[in-house]
């Protein structure tokens, strides 16, 4: 396995670097992989249930060996193959997730609910804040908590344990938090009778989630609304599952071609869980066709300034935001953008004023005033999506942009560089 193993030792123990030659436009079709939020929890999933389970549209991604190696370390086998994944469960698990692993891959906390299900008892490192800000876990603990886990902070760590089975009850979240939904379903499929999650996210991802966990022998109903209701079962068995289409690929390739003035053709997508993005890359211009499957976005010559506001799904896409403003960065006029979700999500606007970008920032807000042109120079990356909104910026700016940090962009996104340049991008990685 570990296909990607050396990407992690040596990206993570150095910066790597995407270089842009700005000024052409994207045109062709580009396909796209399977979600990167959908298949780290579909890995997890595994961990109810021994035996031999298969992934398939898996995309070559680091999060996905980091989630091999989180599984690795509660004694899973796993194997990757061209887009697909085998994960082999024992019977037991070392319920445990340390805190190297952890601090690489915020997502690693969802191994909490499977681990309390399956073994009674879990050690997790406690995450921290990371790129985007604080990120606190406590909807995750007083879920769980509510189904009878006992909690100690023991040396940074977590160590939650039940006495006897978890025990289904009703929990309102305060707010639709993907990563508390996903840990609390984990906990129902195997508790002693319903748990109801009140205020539920609505994430396609975690519709996917529940269409796997229902192949497994789950039991539950109302995935994909506010109010999820989960049956207990005795035990779930393995599965085989096809990874839905990753929306914030498609979203980003789309601005890319917004952004170029382009034509480009999104293929392997689901247009439906991109509507309020595709909806606002209207508003500013953009021509989008749609089709059962696909997508194609014709780019303005110069964008139209919009507003828009990040919020849970179907709401803009938190993760769409520093790429959306990367295209209002050059619109007519002004945008204001709101950001609802992350408190440390605008770290990229500095980066993007070195290039000649307008913005500045009121609290939550960011005041986008278009520019004529913008110009490329050195700028570093502080995390996925804000890595890809300033390749996506340097595809239109004058002169070369050298995007260092494109480690962070590795995460998401699978051969960003060399899919940007198979579609006419003047693109290298270094
Ligand atoms: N929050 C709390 N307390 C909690 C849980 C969440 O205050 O107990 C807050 C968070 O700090 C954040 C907001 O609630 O401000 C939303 O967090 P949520 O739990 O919904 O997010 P997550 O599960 O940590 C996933 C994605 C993120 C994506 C968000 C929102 C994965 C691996 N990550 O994170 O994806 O931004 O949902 O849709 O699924 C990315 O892919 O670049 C990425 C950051």
């Amino acid at each position: 396995m570990a296909q990607l193993g050396h990407l992690v030792t040596t990206t993570f123990a150095s910066m790597s670097t995407i270089v842009v030659e700005g000024g052409r436009s994207l045109s062709g079709t580009v396909g796209i992989l399977g979600a990167k939020n959908a298949v780290l929890k579909e890995m997890v999933s595994a961990l109810l249930a021994p035996g031999r389970h298969r992934l398939t549209n898996v995309p070559s991604i680091v999060d996905v060996e980091l989630m091999c190696q989180v599984l690795e370390h509660t004694g899973c086998k796993v194997d990757q193959g061209e887009g697909e994944l085998w994960v082999v469960v024992p019977e037991e698990l070392r319920p445990e997730a340390p805190i190297d692993l952890v601090r690489q891959m915020r997502a690693s906390i969802v191994v909490l609910g499977p681990l309390l299900a399956r073994c009674g008892v879990a050690r997790v490192a406690l995450p921290g804040g990371d790129d985007l800000g604080s990120r606190p876990i406590e909807w995750h603990m007083s879920g769980l908590d509510q189904m009878g886990v006992s909690f100690e902070l023991v040396h940074g760590e977590l160590v939650g344990s039940i006495d006897g089975k978890l025990k289904g009850t009703e929990i309102e979240l305060p707010f639709p938090s993907v990563g508390a939904t996903e840990n609390l379903l984990f906990a129902g499929v195997l508790a002693e009778g319903e748990t109801v999650i009140v205020n539920a996210a609505r994430e396609p991802e975690i519709e996917d989630l529940i269409r796997q966990l229902t192949e497994m022998g789950a039991d539950i109903s109302g995935g994909g609304t506010s109010l999820v209701t989960i049956r207990g079962v005795e035990a779930l068995h393995p599965v085989e599952h096809e990874v839905i289409p990753d929306r914030l690929e498609a979203g980003t390739f789309a601005v890319a071609a917004a952004i170029t003035n382009g034509d480009v053709t999104i293929t392997g997508c689901y247009p439906d869980h991109l509507r309020m993005e595709l909806r606002k890359l209207e508003d500013a211009g953009c021509d989008v066709e749609r089709g059962d499957g696909w997508l194609r976005v014709k780019g303005p010559d110069r964008p139209t300034p919009v507003d828009f506001s990040t919020l849970p799904f179907p709401g803009f896409h938190t993760d769409m935001h520093p790429q959306m403003v990367a295209l209002l960065s050059l619109a007519s006029g002004t945008s204001v953008v709101t950001e609802n979700l992350y408190d440390a999500r605008f770290r990229y606007v500095g980066e993007m004023a070195r290039m000649g970008a307008d913005i500045s920032i009121e609290a939550q807000h960011a005041i986008v005033r278009g520019v004529d042109r913008l110009s490329g120079c050195p700028v570093l990356s502080p995390d996925i999506r804000a890595g890809a909104a300033l390749v996506l910026a340097a595809l239109r700016a004058d002169g070369v942009t050298e995007v260092g940090g494109a480690e962070h962009i590795d995460r998401g996104y699978q051969d960003f560089a060399g899919r940007l340049a198979a579609l006419g991008a003047s693109v290298e990685r270094s």
